[in-house]
């Protein structure tokens, strides 16, 4: 049973962590019937609500025994957690006394990090994949591992909607658009909890750089709040049934994440009818009265505000009610009542029981279908050259971002190896690693095709300060040189990133093919091979979008946007985030969101619109079977002058296999929601008066089909 807290004012903080707790050792987890008999304890027949199960529980608590669920207070598997193999993120260790169980916590969004994990390609290649089944197989894996490490809750997916391609976290989101984020939030959502692991999608509400994270102001408008930032949140929880929302760092409009009751309390769970509770990112919370009636329910990773001392203090200076307390618990136990946590054993941590196979044949199908295709003058796919020149470092590794979403991989696969076993015997593969210039121009005028790997160098705590690989990643030196110098030396050259997002590529004219394969995961080099071999056609198309040049991106240029004056950030460029600023600007991308190619060509015909839904029949016109990504757009009337629209937004997508010469009829279910606007004045989504663009393409500047809905005259 627990005893106390510790007080958090205590300068001897970490030897206190030291003296109270050590990480709770597997056997006492392992326990059945954690809950107990429900002769004695009602709260345990399973014949009940959540809520009923709740109600009967609460009030056996002690104020202690309450205030100590609200945190979590294992900081060997906290803050120190790094430091242990086996650690966990989190831990709450529950009270024993009355059968609640721990609930064990690990990150993240591209794997479990907790020693060794099957590390996924990174969450940007999924979103590349435009696959909900891939999301769902994705979210199922993550799962999987993290419950045989012993975990009831993973913090996942990160469904962050990208604003600058700056951002250090690129790589851990599903990009630019708020329709694809919540589209894989939701089956990555619910392949997780499937596998009975709760999960935490995050960060509530706004979290887009890096730079000053702690201590942002952001200063965002209702409908951009409305129409970018939550739709992804809004689908996890009502579509997805997310357990719970991890709140973020920074301040939305002056009100700091983890304590913002417009966001937590009147939308999350007033609006949207979120049942699950609020865990806050490490050190957000920032006061116990502001937290306690702003909608915290768990701080993590300690309770450095909800401790017994400052919480006892507030309730007795008026500042928290009891109640509120006693919400914030119920809302802990009711999710774990809902989600089954007192009615199974614990997880056990044993990774023997992890199918490796299982997981990494599900890292390298989603990375096949998430490497996208940026370029190819007729180079690929490979057509069994004898001599291969790879150049450049990342050929070696399989590069990946660092921070919370950072995976130890059970093993790897680099890019060399996996060419290598492809190609075979017959094939002459040399390498360099690029730092003598010369030596690696050589091999590549002695072979028959040079494959340049680059990568960029991104992850949490920093932003990039450009978008050029050199800046992006000095340590490797100048990456854009070596390309041109290779290019030079072997008309056959064709360039592989391994980045997290988009960089820019002053080289494109120069090389034969781009492969943009992200940061792979473990099985970068067996599903690089098989893309780059025409085992299967590349799956991927962007979901974020390439500019040419350095300001062309969105929030360039203006401090105040990014990256903040005193340490405030304007979001004045609304909702013309992603694609939706290149469009409502005229500048044209280097390469366009939705944009990837194929080894084979579709076409697309017969558009035919309803405001049910949108059809489109799509051929393969060419001579190999690939994959498509129809993709729906839909331009919406201008709902007034203060209210701007994007000439396009995303509003469907599918993907489809075909054969040579095979068609199929995709069809793109829409809603009033896919009309709809976020109207201040009514603070409700309205359908705007006027005339529609429908508009079906292979990519956002790719539109194969045009229609019109609505009042068109
Ligand atoms: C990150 C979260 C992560 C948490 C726990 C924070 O720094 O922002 O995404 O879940 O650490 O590791």
């Amino acid at each position: 049973m627990r005893t106390g807290r510790w007080l958090p004012a205590a300068g001897a903080l970490v030897a206190a962590m030291a003296l109270l707790a050590a990480p709770v050792p597997d056997g006492a987890r392992a326990a059945e019937g954690r809950c107990g008999d429900p002769a004695q304890r009602p709260w345990c027949n399973t014949g009940l609500t959540p809520e009923q199960r709740t109600a009967l529980l609460l009030p056996e608590l002690t104020a202690d025994e309450k205030i100590a669920l609200l945190a979590s207070d294992d900081p060997f598997g906290g803050p120190l957690g790094g430091f242990f193999e086996d650690a966990h993120a989190d831990t709450n260790r529950g009270i024993e006394r009355l059968g609640i169980p721990p609930v064990y916590m690990a990150d993240g969004p591209a794997g479990v990090r907790q020693g060794k994990a099957t590390a996924l390609p990174a969450p940007i290649a999924l979103a590349a994949g435009f696959d909900r089944d891939a999301a769902a197989l994705y979210g199922g894996t993550v799962a999987w591992e993290a419950r045989h490490r012993g975990n009831d809750l993973i913090f996942g997916p990160t469904v962050d909607v990208l604003r600058t391609p700056r951002n250090g976290r690129t790589f851990e989101g599903f990009g630019e658009d708020p329709y694809l984020s919540a589209t894989l939030g939701v089956p990555w959502v619910k392949g997780a909890q499937e596998q009975g692991v709760m999960t935490s999608v995050k960060h509530l509400a706004v979290y887009t750089q890096e730079t000053d994270r702690l201590a942002l102001g952001m200063k965002v408008d209702p409908r951009t709040l409305r129409e970018i930032y939550l739709p992804p949140f809004e689908a996890a929880v009502k579509d997805g049934g997310a357990a719970t929302v991890m709140c973020g760092f920074g301040q939305l409009n002056g009100r700091w994440a983890c304590q913002d009751d417009a966001v937590l309390n009147k939308i999350l769970r007033s609006e949207w009818g979120f049942k699950g509770f609020v865990p806050s990112d490490h050190t957000a919370a920032q006061d116990t009265a502001g937290a306690a009636n702003g909608g915290l329910d768990m701080e993590l990773p300690l309770g450095m505000k909800y401790n017994a001392f400052l919480l006892k203090l507030a309730v007795a200076q008026k500042k928290v009610t009891q109640a509120a307390i006693d919400g914030h618990v119920g809302n802990i136990l009711r999710t774990m009542f809902a989600f089954g946590v007192f009615d199974r054993p614990a997880y056990p941590n044993d990774l023997s029981r992890i199918d490796r196979t299982a997981s990494e044949t599900a890292a390298r199908r989603i990375e096949e279908g998430g490497i996208t295709l940026l370029k190819n003058d007729g180079a690929l796919p490979l057509a069994a050259p004898k001599r291969i020149a790879l150049i450049g470092r990342a050929a070696r590794e399989a590069p990946g971002g660092f921070g919370s979403a950072k995976v130890v991989p059970f093993t790897t696969v680099s890019a060399q190896d996996g060419i290598a076993r492809r190609a075979g015997a017959g094939t002459a593969i040399t390498h360099h690693d690029g730092g003598d210039r010369a030596a690696a121009a050589n091999a590549a005028r002695a072979a028959d095709i040079a494959i340049v790997f680059a990568t960029d160098s991104q992850g949490e705590f920093f932003d990039k300060s450009c978008l050029t690989l050199e800046c992006g990643e000095p340590l490797r030196g100048d990456q854009d040189g070596l390309i041109t110098e290779i290019a030079r030396a072997n008309p056959n050259t064709i360039v592989v990133l391994n980045t997290g997002g988009p960089v820019l590529t002053p080289w494109a004219d120069q090389v034969k093919g781009i492969v943009e394969a992200w940061y792979p995961g473990q099985e970068a080099g067996n599903a690089l091979a098989r893309v780059l071999y025409g085992d299967v056609d590349p799956g991927g198309r962007l979901p974020v979008t390439f500019p040419v040049a350095e300001n062309d991106a969105p929030a360039s240029g203006n401090p105040a946007q990014y990256p903040g004056v005193n340490k405030t950030v304007t979001f004045s460029e609304g909702v013309m985030v992603g694609y939706r600023h290149y469009d409502a600007k005229g500048i044209k991308p280097r390469f366009p969101f939705g944009y990837g190619l194929s080894y084979t060509t579709f076409a697309y015909s017969g558009l035919k619109a309803s405001t049910k839904a949108v059809q489109v029949t799509v051929t393969n016109t060419g001579d190999r079977t690939g994959v498509a990504v129809p993709q729906l757009y839909i331009g919406m009337p201008a709902a007034g002058v203060d209210v701007p629209q994007p000439p396009k937004q995303l509003k469907g997508y599918t993907k489809v296999t075909l054969a040579p010469g095979q068609s199929t009829t995709v069809t793109f279910p829409l809603s009033a929601r896919s009309f709809s606007y976020w109207n201040e004045e009514a603070k409700a989504w309205k359908v705007a008066d006027g005339c529609y663009k429908v508009m079906v393409g292979a990519s956002s500047r790719q539109i194969a089909q045009t229609g019109t809905l609505g009042a068109c005259g």
